[in-house]
Formats: structure tokens, C-alpha cells, sequence
């Protein structure tokens, strides 16, 4: 979408002229699944579906906003003066959150806004839409009100949006990539210090395939934190003789020696995970630099087959995608992304095999599913800016 069309649509909703238009990003992760609450390493990048937006100030506190993806939902109203989370409010409520520990982080947030959005981000597929619209009311209220925010400092309310106003207790790699993504280029994080790379992205005659399951992930709040707090159980047990704050901090080695003292199948898997999967993002990450994409694929594969079989996050829909993916010529991996569920994986196809390659797996998956999935071509974005 582009500027021209936004300011219209913003003044056909508003009636005044809008200031400023924007446009954050979706994001994928290539490698490092389930890895950024254990203290370990991500490797995201913030792809071009995202969340455009328009926004003008006000002369009053009010704060008014109309989505394009929840038109029946029309405008709806909220006080600068009087944030707080309420249900019905529905989308709204992260970009009250946002604006909510904006000012609580001491910012001058001196009058009302309206604004508009407008996602092409497909609903509830796990390509970040909530992180993507946090970062987008973030970035918004740092160049109307010339606020001059650190870039990671708003990650960080992002994060805290999540946490503490939606309460969805996710790490802060999806606010990271959409906020700090760049073109072609992914970004090795550390989610224990936060120092981070952002890593040329040279797939040479390869495309990613993002492939949607079309399953919205509607148990993934519940499950998320269950396996949130089963690697918190693993790590105080490891804890009773090793000196570690995170599971990230083991090597497969250490894990090894000392896995003895988890008592329990499912935390010593789900902790199993969060320690090779660390260890292979780094790996995955040299392979790349290096220019080794079969081998990065290869990792790519075992990362699903972690997620599957000691993590297990996938399901029948995103084993179908990765399953067969991996047996269509022309792929070098395929993973799910993000947190499972349902939502979305990814394909590392050559480019001239794209077109066979969804024909064969959506065929496939459709027979095994019942529906079809669907497909894009991933394209690695900048993070979220003014237009
Ligand atoms: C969701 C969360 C992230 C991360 C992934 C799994 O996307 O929001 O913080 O934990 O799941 O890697």
C-alpha cells in the first residue's frame, strides 16, 4: 500500500489530513524455536507483509482508532489519561499498552491521536500481527511526538505490552525482528544479552516459501506458557549442581552429563530442545556466513524434528507442510515458524522449483487436511519506519 492510499483512507475515516504514514513488518524465524525465554539465540528476519498505519494528533486526549482489518468494529475510542485493558476493546488494547508504557517510561505523550491501520499480515498465522501492530503504535507516537526513543528501548515496551497489558508471556524475539529487521538480512540474537548481528541473507538461487496451515493457533496461549514453565522446572532442577541463570547457557555436552537430574520424560525433552536448538542456531548461523545452505538446511529440518518430537509444538498440520516439503526436489529445509501450533512454516526452495513445489505440497496437504494451505514468497524487509 502506498502513502498516497493510506492519507485517503485515513481522511475518509477521520475527515482530517493524516501527518504521518508507516509501515511495520511481519517477521519469520529461520532457526532458534522456542529458544528466547531460555536465554538462547534467535535467528529472525522481518519479512514485507506487515501493518501499514496513518496517524494524526489531536487537539484533546482522545485517542481514536479504526482498523481496516475489524471495519465492523468501526472507530474505537480510548483516553490518554485513562489506559487500561479492557476485553471488548479487542485490537485496540495493544496499541493502549503501547502508548500506556510509552509514558510510563517518561515520555511526553502530550495530546490525543487518531489512527489508522491496515494489516496484510494473514489473521492469526503466526507471522508476528501483534508485535508487528505494538511496534507500529510505537513508532507512530515517537515521530508524531518527535520523541527520539531507542530503537531497542521500544522492543522492550513491546515486549512489555504483551507481557504485562495483552498477558501473553512470549519473548522479546518477535518485537526484536520487527523492530530492528533489516533488508536481506537476518539477525542473530542473544536473547540473554541482547547483543545481536544482523546477518546478510545471500540464499543465492533460493527463495523462502512461507506456508501457511491456514489452522489458526487457538490452544498456543496455553500450551506456550505449560512449556514455558516446564523448562523453568528443568532448569531450577539442573540448577541443584550446575551454576546457570538459563538453559541457554548450556553447551550439549554439559546438558549431557548432567540431564540425569531432570525426573521427569517431558521436561528432560522439552529442556533437551531448548539446549541443541541453541546450539544448532549457532551452528546454522556459521553454515550461512559461510554460504553452506545444504547444510543450513539440514539443520533447518532438525530444528522441526526437535519441535516435533521433544518439543512438541507442530501437530498433523505443520508436520504434513514440513514432511512433505522435505521430500519435493529443489528444497534444501523446511521448519515450522514461530510458536507452532498451527500458524506457518518455511520452505528453503531453488527458484525454479517454487511453482511445482506448492502444486505438490498443497496437494498433498489438502488430501491429508481437508483444506488448503496456502503460500508466499518470503521477502526480507526493513523494520518498522515512518514512510
Ligand atoms: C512466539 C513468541 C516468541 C517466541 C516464539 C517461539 O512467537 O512470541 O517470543 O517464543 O513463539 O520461538
Amino acid at each position: 500500500m502506498d502513502k498516497t492510499t493510506l492519507e485517503q483512507k485515513f481522511t475518509e475515516i477521520f475527515g482530517t489530513a493524516a501527518q504521518g504514514t508507516f509501515f511495520s513488518p511481519g517477521r519469520i524465524n529461520l532457526i532458534g524455536e522456542h529458544t528466547d525465554y531460555n536465554g538462547g539465540n534467535v535467528f529472525p528476519c522481518a519479512i514485507s507483509l506487515g501493518t501499514y498505519g496513518a496517524a494524526a494528533k489531536r487537539s484533546d486526549s482522545k485517542l481514536r482508532f479504526y482498523s481496516a482489518n475489524f471495519a465492523d468494529l468501526g472507530i474505537l475510542e480510548a483516553n490518554l489519561n485513562d489506559l487500561k485493558y479492557v476485553k471488548e476493546d479487542n485490537w485496540t488494547n495493544y496499541a493502549k499498552g503501547m502508548i500506556h508504557f510509552i509514558k510510563e517510561a517518561g515520555y511526553d505523550v502530550n495530546c490525543g491521536l487518531d489512527i489508522y491501520v491496515d494489516g496484510n499480515i494473514p489473521n492469526g498465522s503466526g507471522l508476528s500481527s501483534s508485535a508487528s501492530l505494538e511496534l507500529l503504535i510505537g513508532v507512530i507516537v515517537e515521530k508524531l511526538f518527535a520523541l527520539d526513543i531507542d530503537r531497542v528501548d521500544l522492543v522492550k515496551i513491546g515486549m512489555k505490552t504483551e507481557n504485562e497489558f495483552i498477558g501473553v508471556n512470549s519473548g522479546i524475539m518477535d518485537q526484536f525482528a520487527v523492530g530492528m529487521g533489516q533488508e536481506n538480512r537476518a539477525i542473530l540474537l542473544d536473547t540473554n544479552t541482547l547483543n545481536y548481528d544482523l546477518v546478510p541473507l545471500d540464499l543465492k538461487d533460493n527463495v523462502i516459501v512461507i506456508m501457511n496451515t491456514n489452522k489458526r493457533r487457538e490452544l498456543a496461549d496455553s500450551k506456550y506458557n505449560e512449556r514455558r514453565s516446564e523448562c523453568e522446572t528443568a532448569l531450577a532442577e539442573l540448577q541443584a549442581k550446575l551454576d546457570i541463570q538459563s538453559l541457554g547457557q548450556l553447551d550439549a555436552e554439559t546438558f549431557d552429563e548432567y540431564c540425569y537430574l531432570i525426573a521427569d520424560e517431558n521436561r528432560l525433552k522439552r529442556a533437551r530442545h531448548a539446549v541443541l536448538e541453541n546450539q544448532r542456531t549457532l551452528r546454522a548461523q556459521k553454515l550461512l556466513q559461510e554460504g553452506k545452505l545444504e547444510e543450513f538446511g539440514h539443520l533447518v529440518n532438525a530444528s522441526h524434528v526437535s519441535l516435533e518430537h521433544d518439543y512438541e509444538v507442530t501437530g498433523k498440520e505443520l508436520d504434513t507442510l514440513a514432511h512433505t516439503a522435505w521430500k519435493q526436489p529443489g528444497v534444501l529445509g523446511a521448519r515450522m515458524t514461530g510458536a507452532g501450533f498451527g500458524g506457518c512454516g518455511i520452505a528453503l526452495v531453488q527458484k525454479n522449483q517454487v511453482e511445482a513445489f506448492t502444486q505438490n505440497v498443497g496437494k498433498v496437504y489438502e488430501e491429508t487436511i481437508g483444506y488448503a494451505p496456502s503460500f508466499y514468497i518470503a521477502e526480507i524487509a526493513d523494520g518498522t519506519k515512518m514512510l
